[in-house]
């Protein structure tokens, strides 16, 4: 028989996904969200919904047998893994040869597991980086709705200045005034309020508590308590967890019907089945929405796709690094895991890098200063579909990270050297300083004016859309969710406009 139908799906739940369910269900348009994680609202035996990073159990990460932290060791003991039992956790780390991917899986996608940092990027580098759209119009009325929508705020100066959770940041901030580089305080979507009851012990802990990459408990403003709520709100949007979307094809009269498989949390495929729409929405992030467009044109079942599907792809710049302190110079044991400072040097001619104080919260003094450094790199990997694993594969080689590490390091030479201080060797799981083989920020393979339109229309098919970070060309010289928030209420106002009249 015919497959269900719904109006319009969107394929995920993160950023790109919540918006434009949000304004389609503001519309009136019934739509269905299809989301391969959980919905994260119960709490487990311990009275928590997520586990924190001390203590990491089976909810953290998506079908792994232990975990996969992204600080590897301390001492250079693999301190931080745990064994645990597969299982449909938060957290997937995805391998693809010298690049491996950190993602968020589940309802809210990225926002569950990251670091909360909600930073507007400089309209000179966005302009750069895309070029194609009105600046003007982001600026004035986009990322301003975005960040309304999102609930960013800023934490009280005085309170920083005065507080245990950020003498982390505080420490770093001397280092590198020291070497006279500025910083530059971060805004979140973590309540800043929330912290300091948290401080004050008035609400339980949860970014002082260690909770961040696995989910926290409290204080955050994911996705699920905004964008998701407010659609959920409109009455015409409905979510289903554990459906991850593998087949596009398009009918003759001009409907897509996707093949969907409906996951059992513990492991293995509970079923296939088949549901059609007439708008169909790609909000998998970069990494599966490409792979969903690369899958259907390598397959044959959308053979009109763009050459460009798949291109373009980058890791945001990021590396990773720690720093030994003095002893004199205590980072503090109570660290909050949300940053809120970066050393903002993204002026600089030649190494451009905006670096996040990030916080080492271990619970105990560890005398390092840890820092996730957001550079301009220029190089770029591309997708291929592997026809005997039915997957798209990664193409980027461990080199293409090298200016990455070049540019961090031409700025934290310079703190090491006005402070007598050395990098940290101990941290990745060998006695490399920098490490660039994963990535935070993936971003790209299905580019904005490259392999869909202007508004992000799927080149070749009407009422094709990518609406998420595969959208923009592998970088953003900050962290991205803000832009890809705002860059999807640009879209999908267009969209709604001229496709469903
Ligand atoms: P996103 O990845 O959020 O959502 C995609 C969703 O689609 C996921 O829920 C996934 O499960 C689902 N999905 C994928 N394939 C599917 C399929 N085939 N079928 C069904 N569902 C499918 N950024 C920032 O701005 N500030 C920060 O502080 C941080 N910190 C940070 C920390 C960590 C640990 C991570 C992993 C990431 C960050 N980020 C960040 C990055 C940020 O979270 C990321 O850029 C956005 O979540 C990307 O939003 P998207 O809408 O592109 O997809």
């Amino acid at each position: 028989g015919m497959p269900p139908f719904s109006p319009a799906i969107v394929i995920g739940t993160g950023y790109g996904a919540a918006v434009t369910a949000l304004r389609l269900g503001e519309a009136g348009i019934p739509t269905l969200m299809l989301e391969m994680g959980q919905l994260w609202n119960t709490p487990g035996a311990d009275g928590n919904i997520f586990c924190s990073m001390l203590r990491p159990d089976e909810r953290s990460m998506w079908f792994k047998r232990r975990t996969e932290a992204p600080l590897a060791s301390f001492l250079w003991l693999d301190l931080a893994n745990r064994d645990i039992r597969p299982h449909a956790g938060v957290l997937d780390r995805v391998h693809h040869g010298d690049m491996s991917v950190f993602l968020g899986r589940g309802v809210g996608g990225g926002s569950l597991v990251n670091g909360a940092m909600a930073v507007t990027p400089r309209r000179d580098y966005f302009a750069e980086v895309l070029p194609e759209v009105d600046a003007d119009e982001m600026y004035g009325t986009y990322f301003p709705r975005a960040n309304a929508e999102l609930g960013v705020n800023e934490v009280d100066r005085d309170w920083f200045e005065s507080c245990r959770s950020y003498a982390y940041a505080r420490l770093s901030r001397k280092h590198a005034e020291k070497a006279g580089f500025t910083t530059a305080f971060v805004p979140s979507v973590y309540d800043f309020g929330h912290l300091e009851r948290e401080e004050a012990q008035e609400v339980p802990r949860s970014a002082l508590a260690s909770e961040v990459i696995y989910g926290n408990n409290h204080g955050k403003l994911s996705l699920d308590k905004t964008y998701l709520a407010a659609a959920l709100g409109t009455g015409n949007v409905t979510i289903q967890t554990l459906q991850e979307v593998r087949d596009i094809t398009r009918q003759q009269d001009g409907s897509y019907t996707l093949s969907v498989r409906e996951l059992n949390p513990d492991g293995g495929v509970l079923a296939v089945r088949q549901i059609s729409t007439r708008h169909l929405f790609l909000g998998a992030g970069s990494v599966g929405s490409t792979e969903l467009l690369l899958r259907a044109r390598e397959t044959g079942r959308l053979p009109d796709l763009d050459e460009q599907v798949g291109q373009g792809w980058g890791t945001n710049g990021n590396v990773m690094l720690g720093r030994a302190n003095h002893m004199w110079d205590t980072t503090g044991t109570l660290q909050s895991g949300m940053p809120a400072l970066g050393i903002d040097n993204w002026d600089d001619p030649v190494h451009p890098v905006f670096a996040e104080i990030a916080p080492m919260p271990a619970g105990l003094e560890t005398w390092a200063s840890l820092y996730l450094a957001i550079t301009k790199n220029p190089e770029r990997g591309h997708f291929t579909y592997d026809a005997t694993t039915d997957s798209a594969r990664l193409h980027w080689a461990e080199s293409q990270g090298q200016p990455s590490i070049d540019a961090a390091k031409a700025l934290f030479d310079r703190i090491n050297r006005a402070n007598s201080t050395i990098y940290r060797t101990d941290l990745f799981g060998d006695t490399r300083a920098f490490e660039n083989r994963f990535t935070y920020h993936p971003l790209g393979g299905a580019v904005l004016g490259k392999a869909t339109d202007l508004y992000g229309r799927v080149n070749g098919y009407r009422n094709l859309y990518v609406t998420d970070g595969a959208l923009i060309p592998g970088s953003t010289g900050v962290n991205p969710f803000v832009t890809i928030t705002a860059l999807a209420e640009r879209n999908i106002e267009r969209v709604l406009a001229e496709d469903f009249a």
